[in-house]
């Protein structure tokens, strides 16, 4: 049933009320009321790198947010653009085109077409339909990425390459890290996949979400998102606890600390628990790239961090483990965590 079409197809049925199993338990939505306080997640220009307050300012924002905005950053604004057109045409394939990309017909195990988070384990269903491209190589890409959206995400992955080690520059620094060696370059960045994610308008977006409540497992994520807004974070400040919308600002990327570095920084840099809404009236788009450690690494706090006599908040865990145990259940804030403890 639906095959391939995702909500994508459920949008166009003209319905007028959501299907009951997208219809997401109250503390599960995001009541926006919640923002208790106008306050929004740093903005950093980043156009020069080598600036201390530049290096402040990231290490600052990882360490009480988990999240940031940078500008400046170097990736073209033309990259960005094409690639949020290239993710509408791919969503705007004809279902018996993109049905070749479904787990089940594709040729490759690193180009998956989903629907919601994980429709096997979700207590309710989550609008959103994704495309995960999971890099390996320039050739394998253009063996098998879809035609209508390979160029555009390779030259994202390629264009971020700079920033992205600039990042993990700035974050090491901190943690008395000298040198980004073959191990801990294996560790930061040693593995990338790329989605191009599309939420369509939806009929009762109030009952129901985009991505449900979660943190991101891997290191770091580079996220592009158009200018609809819906990704909100949770700050949780003393007594207070709330969402706090990541306004979309044009040519900017968003910065999510995930799970693996805040286990590799022994906690000083938090993963920062996020979620989107659904919107009743236009399609999103956002395309994150989550730099990751390999599949077959062990993930732990790292040498440097404990030197000075630092007691370990978490253990080593390998990374595949990480990874099997957040696909197989569905999202639920930072639960993933735990498995570090
Ligand atoms: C996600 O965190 O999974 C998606 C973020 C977004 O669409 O803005
Ligand atoms: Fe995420």
């Amino acid at each position: 049933v639906n095959e391939g079409h995702g909500v994508k197809g459920l949008a166009e049925m003209s319905l007028e009320t959501l299907p009951e199993k997208y219809i997401q338990p109250l503390e599960e939505r995001i009541s926006t009321s919640k923002e208790v306080e106008k306050e929004f997640v740093p903005l950093i220009d980043v156009a020069n790198w080598d600036d201390p307050k530049v290096l402040e300012s990231i290490c600052n924002a990882a360490e009480k947010w988990g999240c940031f905005q940078i500008v400046n950053h170097g990736v073209a604004i033309d990259v960005l653009d094409n690639l949020k057109d290239a993710t509408h045409r791919f969503f705007g394939l004809p279902v018996e085109e993109k049905r070749k990309y479904l787990k089940e017909h594709s040729l490759s195990t690193n180009v998956r077409l989903a629907t919601s988070f994980n429709a096997q384990v979700d207590k309710a269903l989550e609008w959103r339909d994704f495309l995960s491209l999971f890099y390996v190589s320039d050739d394998e890409a253009a063996a098998f990425w879809p035609p209508v959206c390979k160029d555009e995400a390779l030259a994202f992955l390629k264009s971020s390459e700079f920033v992205i080690r600039k990042l993990f520059e700035v974050l090491m620094k901190r943690l008395n890290v000298k040198e980004i060696n073959e191990t801990k370059q294996s560790l930061l960045m040693g593995s990338k996949k790329i989605n191009l994610n599309y939420y369509p308008k939806c009929p009762n977006p109030e009952l129901t979400i985009g991505v449900g409540r979660h943190s991101d497992i891997n290191t770091l994520t580079i996220l592009l998102q158009d200018d609809i807004g819906g990704l909100y974070v949770r700050k949780t400040d003393g007594d207070t606890d709330s969402w706090i919308p990541v306004l979309p600002i044009s040519g900017s990327l968003v910065i999510n600390v995930g799970d693996a570095l805040e286990i590799m920084s022994n906690g000083r840099y938090k993963s920062i628990e996020h979620c989107v809404t659904a919107n009743g009236s236009k399609n999103r788009v956002s395309v994150p790239i989550f730099v990751s450690p390999r599949p077959s690494d062990v993930i732990g706090p790292l040498p440097e961090v404990l030197e000075s006599g630092e007691e370990a908040m978490y253990k080593q865990v390998a990374y595949s483990d990480y990874m099997k145990h957040f696909f197989n259940k569905a999202l639920d804030g930072k639960g993933t965590l735990e498995l570090a403890k």
